[in-house]
């Protein structure tokens, strides 16, 4: 394997998840790495090597490591990419079929996903917590768009709930629907981990008498691929539909233990079940709030303290984003945040990739709607926007998709005396702009 076939392997492992790819500064240090050379000998244009081994390679072998779920560092990197499992490679490197794989397991380490490195959140903490250990929620959902930080919440509340003396629970078991296993296959890999003896029939009835016996925690992480795409958000793949009694008869049956589900869209039947008396409970998780994103940018070494509240609100405090774009200002405007804001623009870069998936799932009026409110340009009430939206649908339509699209939280809504105005955050704006209007 040379360094590029090297490099393709982690770039493939990267884009199964909704992590950052490597920056085009990271590449070259890997390549040379590869190559075995010392930091001290690397020739980066623009570097020098101290700044690279002290700023730049720590966080590049961070992200590897996470990826691979093992340490690497410049002196291991052969050695672990060599020996890499062939099935671990496999099953990540497959392509999703119709149906999901069989073979691929969804079951993952969830020890390893408890070391995600998260900033604020305490107060999401302190909900999931109470909702699952002192209201004994049933189902537990946390929504919101891609890159908003669900996975790494999910990952730091198993830690938190393990580190405490009232969360007993027999067993904590983390799927991922990444590759969009079909129920079969989950009930399976669930119960077989919970009874391995008995070859049980993968049934929902045989896993609600589990769920009865002890007390267990289990995550789906991933949840938006068994969603159909284009379509309005919720609606089931094909094949896919008997998830949805799985998610009803957890919710509504007896039992002691607890389903969390991190998803982009939700289906229908689970948000009626949604209520703060109810068994089911739902976080809609938003961005970051100003300190702990600044931490991020603090962090990555960014300097100009004062201007970052303005580039955190222009990303909505979204993680990735945030990550994304600190990397760039880094890059092109060494770490100085107020030289890019008076470029007055905004950079989408790679925060493309997280929003063409988001939008991949879309339905035509989505997009279309999303593309009238990039054109007004302006937030508007929905008597105006069903008058700027010209198709040929009812207004019971209109407000189907719309609704669609702020579950999805590419909408948002702000409320001026009493009624709501609709409008795109400056990313989905500019990516609207870029992306469909031609
Ligand atoms: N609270 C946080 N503090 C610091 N980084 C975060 C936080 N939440 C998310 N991130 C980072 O943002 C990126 C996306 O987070 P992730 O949990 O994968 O989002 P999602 O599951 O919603 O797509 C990851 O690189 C993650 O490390
Ligand atoms: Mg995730």
């Amino acid at each position: 394997m040379n360094s590029e076939e090297a490099l393709s392997l982690v770039y493939k492992l990267f884009s199964t998840k909704y992590e950052m790819p490597l920056t085009p500064l990271e590449q070259e240090i890997f390549r040379q790495s590869w190559e075995g050379k010392e930091y001290k000998d690397m020739k980066i244009a623009g570097y020098s090597s101290a700044y690279v081994k002290t700023n730049i390679a720590p966080e590049l072998w961070k992200k590897i490591s996470k990826i691979l779920g093992v340490t690497v560092g410049k002196k291991n990197l052969q050695v672990v990419l060599h020996n890499l499992p062939r099935e671990r490679l496999s099953t990540k490197l497959e392509t999703p079929s119709e149906l999901g794989s069989v073979d691929s397991k969804s079951v993952q380490n969830w020890q390893n996903m408890s070391d995600l490195e998260i900033f604020g959140r305490g107060e999401e903490l302190a909900t999931l917590q109470k909702w699952i250990l002192q209201d004994e929620c049933r189902l537990v959902v946390i929504s919101g768009m891609g890159g908003i930080g669900k996975t790494t919440l999910t990952g730091n509340v198993l830690k938190h709930l393990v580190s405490l003396q009232e969360a007993r629970f027999a067993n904590i078991i983390w799927l991922s629907l990444e590759n969009a296993p079909t129920l079969e296959s989950i009930l399976t890999e669930i119960l077989d981990l919970l009874s391995p003896q008995q070859h049980l029939v993968p049934s929902i009835e045989n896993l609600l008498d589990k769920l009865r016996s002890h007390r267990y925690l289990i995550i789906f992480d991933a949840v938006e691929n068994i969603f159909a795409k284009d379509s309005l958000a919720g609606k089931y793949r094909q094949g896919y539909e008997p998830y949805s009694n799985l998610f009803k008869q957890i919710s509504t049956f007896q039992h002691q233990s607890c389903l969390l589900l991190t998803t982009i869209e939700i289906p229908r039947e689970i948000s009626f079940l949604v209520g703060n008396n109810s068994p089911v409970r739902l976080l809609q998780l938003q961005g970051l709030a100003i300190q702990p994103a600044k931490q991020i940018f603090r962090n990555r070494g960014l300097t100009e303290e004062e201007d970052w509240k303005k580039l955190i609100n222009l990303y909505r405090g979204n993680p990735l984003a945030l990550k994304i774009v600190a990397t760039m200002i880094l890059e092109i405007f060494n770490g100085k945040s107020s030289d890019f804001l008076a470029e007055n623009t905004i950079f989408i870069g790679q925060i493309a990739d997280i929003l063409d998936r988001d939008f991949a799932r879309l339905f035509y009026l989505e997009i279309q709607l999303l593309y009238c409110l990039a054109n007004i340009k302006a937030p508007v009430k929905f008597a105006q926007l069903c008058g700027y939206f010209e198709q040929n649908i009812s207004k019971s339509q209109v407000i189907a998709v719309l609704e669609s699209l702020v579950m999805r939280s590419l909408i948002e809504k702000n409320l001026e005396n009493g009624e709501f105005l609709f409008s795109l955050q400056p990313v989905i704006q500019k990516y609207v702009q870029n992306y469909y209007t031609k």
